[in-house]
């Protein structure tokens, strides 16, 4: 690779180049003088010349994933994969290679789809990638989709004979890794789903109801086999307000925007959501998205409501493209106050939606209704919340056993995991 510095540039300007360099890297947040050096060799050259390449070619980085019920965390790595270069194209494992890997996913790979290209940070979805990257697929990233870079988190990714999945594009210097997100997981989020479903069945939901409060921010039932230690999960989330940074636009309204409201609990943050808030966001120049708190959806839709937290919610909601700010805690009824502080022109909401209002004393959308400046939008998908917790349930014992082994491997990597830089 070092041979690379004798090519036809002089060493000054070569220097220059990777000084250059450094700096922008060093705003998109790499602080590791390895991987910048990395990067600029990395990047393959043409008989044109350095100069010209590095001026037009954007560098191309890759990411995979099922993306299975797709959460903040997913979107967290896509944000930090897509910071290591200026487009990130990112592969969504087929429905039957994770049939044959992992089980039936939750979400099809129509809806996966749809998720992941919602995503703010991505630029480009392949369908249908493979579980692990063959050598084959390797070279077709390569050649074919001219990415520069295969980015995975920093928990180990082995193949069945047990081997690195990543092997390959190590060797071919082609490789980098982001921190992984702390807290969440599909399998975290699928045990708080059964964990929902089983202290429904028993009936008796009055003693159970602090328990499923405490679940849906972490804890599971194992609490009276460990104690406090080895048989707990506990949620290692933990919101910062750089993060939310992170993942808003940090963008108003521009001057005379036209502003849709859209309210919800948007829990399980999944295909419908995203539908609906690409329809609303069409009607204007602006998206805001009022979240309710987790009190609120408590009252609204029971006590094992909502999955996931408040500021869960919040993350993925901003994570999607067609929202431009998210109010965190959202009242239930849309007032006259909230419509004139934040300018807004029009309030909508879907036809398919888990809270029928019309049925409540209640009527959450009165004013604006009074006002004219109501709509009801017909929801493109038929999804909700609770699809996808039925669909958990009728596989209830597939997941449960997936779970439990993934919940294994989970509680080793908390339990050996040591600080990764990064963010
Ligand atoms: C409020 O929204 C309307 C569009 O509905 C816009 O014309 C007007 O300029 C906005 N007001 C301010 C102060 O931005």
């Amino acid at each position: 690779m070092w041979a690379v510095m004798g090519l036809d540039v002089p060493h000054s300007e070569n220097f220059l180049y990777s000084s250059r360099f450094m700096i922008s890297c060093f705003i998109g947040g790499i602080v590791l003088g390895a991987s910048v050096l990395g990067l600029y060799y990395g990047v393959p050259l043409t008989p044109f010349g350095i100069r010209k390449k590095r001026k037009k070619r954007p560098v191309r980085v890759y990411m995979d994933g099922c993306f299975d019920m797709m959460h903040y965390g997913h979107c967290n790595a896509l944000r930090q994969a897509r910071a290591l270069g200026d487009q990130l194209v990112v592969g969504v494992v087929s429905d039957a290679e994770i049939i044959a890997n992992k089980g039936p996913p939750v979400t099809p790979l129509h809806e996966r789809m749809i998720m992941v290209n919602a995503v703010k940070w991505v630029d480009e979805v392949i369908p249908d990638a493979p579980y692990a990257i063959t050598e084959d697929f390797m070279y077709k990233l390569f050649n074919e989709y001219k990415i520069d870079y295969i980015i995975h988190g920093d928990d180990p990714c082995l193949l069945p004979d047990g081997t690195d999945a990543y092997a390959l594009a190590k060797k071919a210097g082609r490789y980098k890794q982001i921190k992984r997100t702390e807290g969440v997981s599909s399998t975290d989020i699928v045990g708080r789903m059964l964990l929902c479903v089983r202290e429904r069945s028993s009936g008796d939901s009055h003693s159970h109801s602090s328990l499923q409060r405490q679940f849906s921010h972490g804890h599971n039932n194992k609490l009276e086999e460990g104690g406090s230690g080895s048989g707990t999960r506990v949620s290692h989330f933990l919101p910062t307000s750089r993060r939310i940074v992170q993942f808003s636009n940090g963008k108003g309204p521009g001057p005379d925007a036209r502003i849709i409201y859209i309210a919800g609990a948007f829990d399980l943050f999944h295909a419908g959501h995203v539908q609906i808030l690409k329809l609303a966001r069409e009607l204007g120049d602006f998206l805001l998205v009022g979240i309710h708190t987790d009190q609120t959806v408590s009252a609204n839709r029971g006590a094992h409501r909502p999955i996931m937290n408040l500021h869960e919610r919040s993350l993925s909601v901003l994570a999607c493209r067609y929202v431009d700010e998210v109010i965190i805690g959202a009242p239930w009824v849309v007032s006259k106050d909230m419509i004139t502080t934040f300018n807004i022109s029009l309030v909508v909401h879907g036809t398919v939606a888990e809270n029928d209002f019309r049925q409540g004393k209640l009527n959450p959308y009165a004013v604006p209704m009074e006002m004219g400046i109501y709509q009801q939008l017909e929801s493109p998908l038929g999804i909700t919340t609770t699809t996808i917790i039925k669909r958990i349930v009728a596989n209830h014992e597939a997941y449960q056993k997936r779970n439990e082994k993934k919940a294994d491997s989970e509680k080793k990597y908390y339990e050996g995991k040591t600080f990764v830089a990064g963010d």
